[in-house]
């Protein structure tokens, strides 16, 4: 059973291709590289024995993208991470993000129709709810006024697939993450931000190991109890494994509806300042941080109902936040043991 991930080389999509195989699908990867690296391919096959095929192209280009389809009509579904997705970048850098983010899909969905491929999950995010008014939130919850053009690409994504679903054979499961942390035991693959990471954990763990000079908290003056804002972590493997769910879904022909969207997240929501506790713990390190203003755009709180993906998916996150900060930890440490060689 072939899947195409596109953006494997990618935090997420490497831990989902993972999964993939070692649950006996073959994988196909399509990255451009242009948020990771070609030697993830090599970390895949060391932790599962099995090298995926790998093209490095730009989805946003049509012809390769219906060339790639053309060649690999075989492909039963498609798990659609490739995208851009550092906020502050597409605020100054909207077109970009629209261009990257839209396009790609498109291409992908004119390809899947042109070669009668069916199956879509796609990558969502929590941030389509902005600061919901009731919590935890669920699925059903209304989609706020995106914050920046970043989350206005997986709003309108997920109109476009809504859309495309009417008049094609296409189904779709839109998978709305929550806070993906950690990284994978084997400390073989894991999150590698280019540049000054944007979110808290790399940030963290970029600190402690000294690349960084100190973690700033942005803002401990919101109404929650330590002040600090609120998120629901989840481990990126108990994410990977959504998708291995979400798909085998898909093709058993189980969807109750031909676009389905689930929550991923633990349904717990920690605070910035309860992060840094755990991470202080599990690396018996202390983390030199200071507390600055608010940053704009970030919402105060905010955590899944994940009432409806347990029970329709089977699928429930099972690693706890010490366990996510720890894996962090470890992956860091490896990584730049490896990278001073
Ligand atoms: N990490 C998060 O916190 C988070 C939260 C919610 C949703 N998401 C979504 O999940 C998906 C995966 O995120 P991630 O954290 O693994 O990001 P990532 O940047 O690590 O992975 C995305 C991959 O896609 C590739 N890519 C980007 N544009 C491409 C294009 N046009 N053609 C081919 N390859 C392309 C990049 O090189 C990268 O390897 C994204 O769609 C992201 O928006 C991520």
């Amino acid at each position: 059973m072939k899947i195409l991930v596109t953006g494997g080389t990618g935090y997420i999509g490497s831990h989902t291709v993972v999964e993939l195989q070692q649950q006996g699908f073959e994988v196909v990867i399509v990255d451009n590289l242009s948020n990771s690296q070609a030697g993830v391919v090599d970390s895949i096959k060391k932790i599962t024995g099995i090298r995926p095929h790998f093209e490095q192209f730009d989805l946003a280009n049509s012809d390769k993208t219906s060339e790639f389809f053309r060649r690999h009509y075989d492909i039963k579904g498609v798990i659609h991470f490739a995208a851009f997705k550092a906020v502050g970048e597409s605020v100054e850098k909207p077109l970009l993000y629209y261009r990257n983010n839209l396009v790609s899909l498109m291409n992908i969905l004119d390809s899947m129709i042109a070669n009668n491929v069916q199956n879509l999950v796609f990558s969502s995010s929590c941030t389509v709810y902005g600061q919901p008014d009731e919590l935890p939130v669920s699925e059903n919850a209304p989609i706020k006024k995106a914050e920046s053009p970043y989350g206005n690409t997986k709003q309108i994504s997920e109109e476009i697939l809504q859309d495309t679903i009417r008049s094609s054979k296409i189904q779709t499961i839109a998978l709305r993450y929550f806070n993906p942390i950690g990284a994978h035991e084997t400390a073989l693959i894991g999150e590698l931000p280019l540049g000054i990471p944007n979110n808290l954990v790399p940030f963290i763990t970029q600190t402690a190991i000294g690349l960084r000079q100190q973690l700033s908290v942005f803002g401990d003056n919101y109404n929650t109890p330590d002040g600090t804002a609120i998120r629901d972590y989840i481990h990126v493997v108990d994410l990977a494994k959504a998708h291995v769910v979400a798909v085998t879904r898909m093709i058993e022909d189980k969807m109750k509806e031909p676009f389905e969207v689930f929550n991923l997240g633990t349904g717990n929501g920690y605070s910035v300042l309860d992060v840094i506790k755990s991470f202080e713990k599990v690396s018996g390190q202390k983390l030199n941080y200071k507390i600055v203003d608010r940053r704009a755009g970030d919402v105060e709180k905010v955590w899944a109902d994940s009432t409806f993906s347990n029970e329709e998916l089977g699928w429930k996150a099972s690693k706890e936040l010490d366990e996510m900060t720890a894996s962090a930890w470890k992956w860091e440490k490896a990584y730049r043991a490896k990278v001073s060689q």
